[in-house]
């Protein structure tokens, strides 16, 4: 079996990616997930895994942004929108894309630590992964304003070191 793994621009393959997206969370699914509701940023870069004959079977976006540790400067790298297909899952496809953005993230040199938002049930899977629990406050920009980001719980990753407590400022849309 051969894969094809990219990182790719996120807003050209945003087209390659949705319906992965749609078909893992389709509207009436996200209704009744605890970020229902929530506008999230838009990836700036993709890792798609193409698999032969089926296309595209993972799928991980690449967040990057300047975030305020306790008020202070840090490059974060966003990771979000892990998405497996259902019927492709527990073959390794989502740890190869977190292992190319983690990857990725590195190459670039400039980021401190990589931040993702998971549900409980997916815990163990990036706690196995050597994502550790962010143990103080996310706050975010919404349309509306400024809030206290806590429908999904944060997981850091040390990339150079990620803090573990305090408040971090997303300084723009969640991811
Ligand atoms: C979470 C999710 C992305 C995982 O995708 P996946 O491609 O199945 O992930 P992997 O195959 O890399 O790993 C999943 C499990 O399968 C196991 N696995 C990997 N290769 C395997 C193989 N060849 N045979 C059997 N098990 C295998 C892994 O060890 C892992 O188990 P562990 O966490 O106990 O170690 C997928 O379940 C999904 O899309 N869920 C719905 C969307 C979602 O909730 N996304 C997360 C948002 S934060």
């Amino acid at each position: 079996m051969s894969i094809e793994i990219d990182v790719l621009n996120g807003g050209e393959s945003w087209p390659m990616a949705k319906p992965l997206f749609d078909a893992v969370w389709p509207s009436d699914v996200v209704e009744k997930l605890p970020w229902a509701g929530i506008v999230f940023a838009h990836a700036e870069l993709r890792v798609l895994v193409q698999a032969e004959p089926e296309g595209l079977v993972c799928h991980v976006g690449i967040y990057r942004r300047e975030v305020k540790w306790n008020g202070r400067k840090m490059r974060a790298g966003g990771i979000g929108g892990v998405l497996t297909r259902e019927d492709k899952r527990r073959r390794g496809y989502a740890s190869i894309a977190l292992n190319a953005a983690i990857q990725t993230l590195k190459d670039e040199g400039s980021t401190d630590f990589a931040l993702l938002f998971c549900e409980p049930h997916n815990v163990p899977f990036y706690v196995g992964r050597g994502w550790k629990p962010f143990d103080g406050e996310i706050y975010a920009e919404q349309p509306a304003g400024r809030i206290r980001f806590d429908a999904i719980a944060p997981y850091v990753y040390d990339i150079r070191r990620a803090p573990r407590q305090g408040v971090i400022d997303l300084c723009g849309l969640p991811w």
